[in-house]
């Protein structure tokens, strides 16, 4: 069997907030540890590629980045970074700008191809993709022969259903819906963000939200609300006639130390 022929073994890590201090976390939970476990239970299966779809580091140090490539050289795999709201776009830039670990925005595999947009408004919690990206979107889409692609970014593109955090996903969704319905070789658009796992489709799209590493939001509630979930992530089979299997894999209990009543932050 050739690798034309293979499906494509995806995974997508988000959110993992980790700081330059390794002791601490978000809401008692220490991000770096729940992130080694997560990145533990992704190496239990075959994997050819990953995205780790922003909030890679919550403090935005130097020192959070040396953590997180010091866990995602495990991986062993080319992985894919992109910035949310939480990070250092320009350092992501500099430090990882190519290589195993890398930036790197387009990714052809076989019949597939990856996008990676970067959505993060600097200074803001919500997300925009500006014309620039946008335009990059509808280029690399019409130039490309793959017959089969993939959106990631890091903002929510359509509401999950969470009054209060729906007003701070993507500030400009039609804007990519447009491009999106010029290009029927869409088959999927993925974020992270909303630390909780959705799975919708419209118009022939899948659209997929996946749990972070670390804190899980509660899913359909008008205030902010920690869910009592396991962290996660979530695998992709990507087959070389189009077809798309997804799934959640979660660690069997929820991190030691979750208190809704320590200290956190909003999103
Ligand atoms: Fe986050």
């Amino acid at each position: 069997m050739s690798n034309q022929d293979k499906a494509i073994e995806l995974v997508q890590l988000t959110d993992p907030h980790l700081y330059a201090d390794q002791s601490v976390g978000l809401y008692g939970v220490n991000s770096f540890q729940s992130f080694e476990a997560v990145v533990n239970k992704a190496l239990e299966q075959t994997m050819d590629v990953a995205v780790i779809s922003g909030d890679l580091v919550h403090d935005e140090s130097e020192q959070g980045y040396q953590h997180l490539r010091q866990v995602l050289e495990r991986l062993k795999v080319p992985t894919h970074l992109i910035p949310g709201n939480h990070d250092d776009a320009g350092f992501m830039q500099s430090e990882f700008g190519q290589g195993v670990i890398s930036c790197d925005k387009q990714i052809r595999m076989g019949q597939w191809q990856l996008l990676l947009l970067n959505s993060q408004l600097p200074g803001q919690v919500g997300g925009h993709l500006d014309d620039k990206e946008l335009r990059w979107l509808e280029r690399a889409l019409t130039k490309s022969d793959a017959p089969y692609s993939m959106i990631f970014l890091h903002h929510n593109p359509v509401p999950v259903g969470c009054k209060w955090l729906d007003p701070l996903g993507l500030g400009n969704p039609e804007k990519l819906f447009e491009v999106i319905a010029a290009h029927p070789q869409v088959k999927a658009v993925v974020w992270g963000h909303v630390h909780q796992e959705f799975d919708e489709e419209r118009a022939g799209v899948r659209l997929l939200s996946t749990p972070s590493t670390c804190i899980q939001f509660k899913p359909g509630v008008e205030e902010f609300e920690l869910d009592y979930l396991p962290p996660g992530y979530r695998w992709f089979r990507l087959h070389p006639d189009g077809q798309l299997e997804t799934g959640v894999r979660r660690l069997a209990r929820v991190p030691e130390g979750l208190d809704p009543g320590a200290a956190g932050y909003g999103i």
